[in-house]
């Protein structure tokens, strides 16, 4: 059986998921689903990133015990993913001493045993914010402009990791495809980095006094440094699968996609690679690297007010019309904006008139004309529509989710209802109703519902929940109660 593992990032539980973080969840969602859909025994990976400065003085600021705010924050993540329809198989906590921490561990011992640990006195700008050191060049003002915030200067011993080794081999490996990166623009911002060659990147921090124990992993044979946060976040794609753990065997390892933003793209790129080399494990298949969500035209971001909230959008317009917008109105590769005045427009364009005016007529032809439905519609699978390809949009589609290329797997969805509507104007079937030509109205109908049956399928990775409504529907011939009521 064909195996398919996919990861999000882990999130840093500072503060609750805004709709950046809940964009990464639901297309990887999205992926997960297709490919259990397609048959894959699929493994679907999600997470949170707790050995982190930031949450700690996050924690601080509302005067609640770390360990606490952090408990409650990962909760939060949970309710959320519940009503996105968040199908994962695992949320790892980098926190778990049992599942985390000697995977953590045993990958450092890894590094130190092939020679790529060594101790050094530093000096450099650490950003929080970044979770990572930052150089003089990068400031603006003094600040990281990413984070608006003023770097600490930081002069102590850390341990270093020999990434500088593993540059050409890394490039070689992103060149020639053996490591995807998609899309293409990413690929190529990556090989020119590698082009100034790697520097090696400080692994590990003197534990801080005010570090909950619970938090942050010692350094093997040298408890005094905890391992830098980064090292630790990325093992946990191998952890999660029982590295330095049981058996240690991963079955799913290495992973078809991790899943990132843009921003974080060096660590998966670079660090990532180096480590898995260093510690003699495959690299991940791919990487897909999407872009940001923007608000107006800006960055979301408390300070300018644009924040949108999924909690908002879920709680008007409810899962599947969310997972829609992210799917198909935000750009999967490039920057993409959402408005609430966009998001309503499409809604009512493609929701409520679109998809929900298409089913409804559909399914009142089919409840008056049809006959033993079962007979003449064939219920068949993704699979079994993959194996029969029937339309440009349906070949598309398939193509589309094989890039994953999320718009355009959705348009050619929404190509296959405006093509419906197109033969609905033309053979108006509400007209021969009145003729009193049932026989006719029967032919043209089963024709309409084996149509509404594909995009049932076709959505089902999108839109699971109205998948299954429709489904139903015509497996029961019953026109559904209205799947999207207009919204003003
Ligand atoms: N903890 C690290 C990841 C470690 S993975 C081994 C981290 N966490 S994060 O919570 O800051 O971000 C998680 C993901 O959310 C990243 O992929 C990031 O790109 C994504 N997004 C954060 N803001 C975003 C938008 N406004 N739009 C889209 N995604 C963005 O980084």
């Amino acid at each position: 059986m064909k195996k398919f593992y996919i990861t999000t990032p882990i999130f840093y539980p500072n503060a609750n998921l805004h709709l950046g973080h809940a964009y990464t969840t639901t297309v990887s969602d999205i992926l997960a689903r297709y490919h259990r859909l397609m048959g894959e025994k699929t493994h679907f990976l999600t997470g949170s990133d707790e050995n982190t400065q930031k949450m700690v003085d996050a924690a601080r600021k509302t005067g609640t015990d770390p360990m606490m705010f952090l408990d409650d924050i990962v909760k939060n993540f949970s309710v959320l993913y519940k009503r996105l329809n968040i199908s994962y198989d695992q949320f790892i906590r980098t926190s778990d001493q049992v599942i985390h921490w000697p995977g953590a561990q045993l990958m450092w011992e890894k590094l130190s045993e092939t020679g790529d640990i060594y101790e050094k006195e530093y000096e450099g700008l650490y950003c929080v914010g970044h979770e990572a050191f930052i150089t003089e060049k990068d400031l603006v003002d003094g600040k990281c402009p990413d984070h608006g915030a003023i770097p600490e200067r930081i002069r102590e011993k850390n341990y270093f990791f020999r990434l500088s080794k593993y540059t050409e081999q890394i490039a070689r490996k992103i060149e020639t495809d053996e490591l995807l990166i998609v899309p293409k623009t990413r690929k190529q911002e990556i090989l020119s980095f590698l082009k100034q060659g790697l520097d090696d990147v400080s692994f590990s921090r003197p534990r801080r006094a005010d570090m909950p124990q619970q938090l942050g992993i010692p350094v093997p044979g040298d408890e005094s440094q905890t391992v830098y946060v980064w090292c630790d976040a990325l093992a946990n794609y191998i952890t999660a699968l029982g590295y330095g753990r049981g058996d240690g065997q991963m079955e799913f390892w290495p992973a078809d996609v991790h899943v990132i933003g843009k921003d974080i793209l060096r660590f998966h790129a670079a660090i990532w690679p180096g480590m898995l080399l260093s510690a003699g494990l495959p690299l991940p298949k791919s990487l897909l690297v999407h872009g940001f969500i923007t608000s107006g035209g800006k960055k979301m971001s408390k300070t300018l007010g644009n924040v949108i909230d999924p909690v908002e959008l879920l709680d008007e317009y409810g899962t599947d019309p969310v997972r829609y917008f992210l799917a198909r109105h935000i750009s999967t590769f490039e920057d993409g904006d959402i408005t609430h005045e966009g998001f309503l427009e499409a809604y009512n364009a493609n929701l409520a008139n679109g998809l929900g005016n298409f089913a409804a007529r559909v399914m009142t032809l089919s409840e008056k004309y049809i006959e033993n439905i079962e007979e003449h519609i064939g219920f068949f699978s993704l699979p079994e529509l993959k194996n029969t390809v029937v339309s440009d949009a349906t070949q598309k589609y398939f193509k589309a989710l094989d890039a994953y290329d999320f718009n355009a797997a959705a348009d050619a969805i929404w190509e296959e209802i405006a093509a419906g509507d197109a033969r609905m104007q033309k053979v108006k079937p509400f007209e021969l109703v009145k003729l009193d030509i049932d026989k006719a109205v029967e032919e043209l109908s089963k024709n309409f519902v084996q149509r509404l049956w594909r995009i049932a399928v076709m959505l089902e990775p999108i839109m699971p929940e109205t998948a299954l409504k429709l489904k139903e529907a015509i497996k029961s011939n019953k026109k559904p109660d209205n799947l999207f009521p207009r919204k003003e």
